[in-house]
């Protein structure tokens, strides 16, 4: 089931989310729910605080490139579903340019470390390690950032950060 993206400036996108203790049928209803509204926006990463849900989850699907249509596609079985995560090594520098399901529309580059590894567990509550020091390293840190209440434009310098608010301002007044 699709479910409504919670939109900058909500302040819901500010909360720390909480440890996740139940690994039930509700848990796995909103994995699924997150995987359907995040692939009808065609988005690559989607934490639960961006569908109101309070709660230490994400999701991470980067598209394939199918060949012979040359479309891309995201697999339901190819999606991480990350409860808990820890991270417990960043290091290196990379740059690359990020959007978000709650500020569509907007790009900017972040810097973030390039490489990441972080122990998580599934939705049956098993423990996992992963490591990664290309895109998914990326996407990772930008939605462990949703856990803890900060998004993408919090990084930027001060003066993008107040392009950004008036950009997102007339961009808003048009959409609305
Ligand atoms: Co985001």
């Amino acid at each position: 089931m699709i479910r409504d993206i919670v939109i900058y400036p909500d302040k819901r996108l500010k909360e720390v989310s909480k440890e996740v203790t139940q690994f039930n049928d509700k848990l796995h209803t909103l994995l699924d729910d997150m995987y359907d509204t995040m692939v009808v926006k065609n988005g690559v990463g989607l934490a639960a605080i961006q569908v109101g849900v309070r709660l230490r989850v994400l999701i991470i699907n980067i598209p394939i490139e199918n060949g012979r249509r040359g479309e891309s596609e995201q697999p339901k079985e190819n999606t991480l579903e990350i409860i808990n995560p820890i991270l417990l090594e960043t290091d290196g520098y990379t740059k690359h340019q990020e959007g978000c399901l709650s500020i569509p529309g907007i790009f900017e580059d972040v810097e973030r470390a390039s490489h990441v590894k972080i122990e998580y567990q599934d939705r049956y509550g098993e423990k996992h390690l992963i490591e990664d020091d290309e895109f998914l390293a990326i996407a990772l840190q930008h939605e462990i950032d949703h856990l803890n209440g900060k998004i993408f434009i919090e990084k930027l310098s001060f003066i993008k950060r107040k392009k950004f608010e008036k950009e997102w301002k007339k961009h808003r007044n048009n959409t609305l």
